[in-house]
């Protein structure tokens, strides 16, 4: 279904937007959420957004840990591909002079940046697999072994803006010309080290052509829908309409919702999805209203050692998050405030999973096995 909005600002023919930052001379360039600078971590300051882009670099682990647990940067594969940077920084800025004392710096910091978020497993993917790498160089000199930190985890970086391209392009083949698509917090190039998992899903269906529309929740209590996927969303120029989290059932009741696409933060072994606090509730509107249901994310957020969500931690944040928006108070002093940032959203509610290497359907144990072993 194509929505008036949609059809009054369809895209220009031939015009395929990928998700671009004007530079200083007005030339377009693609944007990295998070890379390695120069022996720095660089980053995009998402807490700033949509007023302001700035970039900062970082260059101890206590500012990569800040950066991760205020979410300057934050979705779950931006914070795997952080984390994983922050350990090479560990190892470049370690003043360690044998190869066991830097093993040693890169194993306290992985302490440190493991600390920082419980829920998104891409961030101890991230760990685990530098861990292995400086295990697997620890008799070597302690130069190869910052090469070889560095070399992976800018492998981590680039693979995952590879990974989340592949699962677009799957994602896309389940889009139809003229969808109205719904989607929850941002699951887009800023969650991710670049293109995105859920928006990548609708970048990639626009950039082959077919005329899209995005309903996009503003996800309280941080607001990501409305400062971060409209930003993107904009910045594309795909056609979007920003609603409060409470008018997703409206609009559904109204048939303009065709699809939904989220992220995911966790999936555990039989497709059970952890996602931004009111996924769930999504879901279950889109099951009453018979709309398909979809999750997007690529394999590092599938955690095998979980048999369901009922194992997945559920990060609770702090109260001013609720009490206040963006440091304006909006409830009376005093007040008891819950304030958990992620909920799980059971496997049955779920039409398929959306990965890169291809759309996985139930029974998710068996079949999310099959296609991640490969
Ligand atoms: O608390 P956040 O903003 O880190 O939560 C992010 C989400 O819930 C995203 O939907 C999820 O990480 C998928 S990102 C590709």
């Amino acid at each position: 279904m194509l929505d008036a909005e949609s059809s009054a600002t369809g895209r220009p023919q031939g015009v395929a937007p990928l998700f671009f930052v004007a530079n200083q001379s007005a030339n377009l360039e693609p944007m990295k959420t998070v890379e390695w600078a120069d022996g720095r971590v660089r980053m995009i300051d998402q807490t700033l957004l949509p007023g302001t882009e700035k970039f900062i670099e970082l260059d101890t682990i206590p500012e990569v840990a800040e950066a991760i647990k205020v979410m300057r940067v934050r979705g779950a594969p931006a914070i795997g591909v952080t984390a994983a940077l922050g350990l090479a920084l560990a190892a470049v800025s370690s003043a360690a002079t044998t190869t066991d004392e830097l093993l040693r710096h890169v194993r306290e910091a992985a302490a440190v940046l493991g600390a920082t978020r419980p829920t998104a497993v891409n961030l101890f993917w991230g760990i685990n697999r530098m861990l292995a790498v400086a295990n697997a160089n620890a008799g070597k000199t302690p130069d190869e072994f910052k090469t070889a930190l560095v070399t992976e985890a800018v492998a981590i970086q680039e693979e995952d803006i590879a990974r989340n391209t592949r699962l677009g392009e799957y994602g896309a083949s389940l889009i139809d010309d003229g969808d109205s698509v719904l989607t929850h917090c941002n699951a887009g190039a800023l969650a991710c080290a670049g293109f995105g998992t859920a928006v990548g899903v609708i970048t990639a269906a626009w950039n082959q052509g077919k005329k899209v529309h995005v309903y996009v929740d503003e996800t309280r209590p941080l607001l990501q829908g409305a400062r971060l996927t409209s930003w993107e969303l904009t910045k594309s120029g795909i056609p979007m309409t920003l609603i409060t989290d409470n008018m997703a059932g409206y609009f559904m009741q109204q048939g303009r919702i065709d699809k939904v696409v989220v992220g995911a933060d966790r999936i555990a072994a039989n497709g059970d999805a952890a996602n931004k606090i009111g996924t769930y509730s999504v879901a279950v509107l889109a099951q009453a209203h018979n709309i398909p249901f979809y999750v997007a994310a690529p394999s590092s957020t599938v955690d095998p050692t979980i048999p369901d969500g009922s194992h997945i931690i559920i990060e609770e944040r702090a109260e001013h998050e609720v009490t206040e928006i963006r440091g304006k108070r909006i409830a009376p002093a005093g007040v008891r405030v819950a304030n958990p940032a992620f909920d799980v959203t059971p496997n049955r509610l779920i039409a398929a999973i959306i990965t890169e290497v291809g759309v996985v359907e139930a029974p998710y144990a068996k079949n999310l096995a099959a296609a991640l072993g490969k």
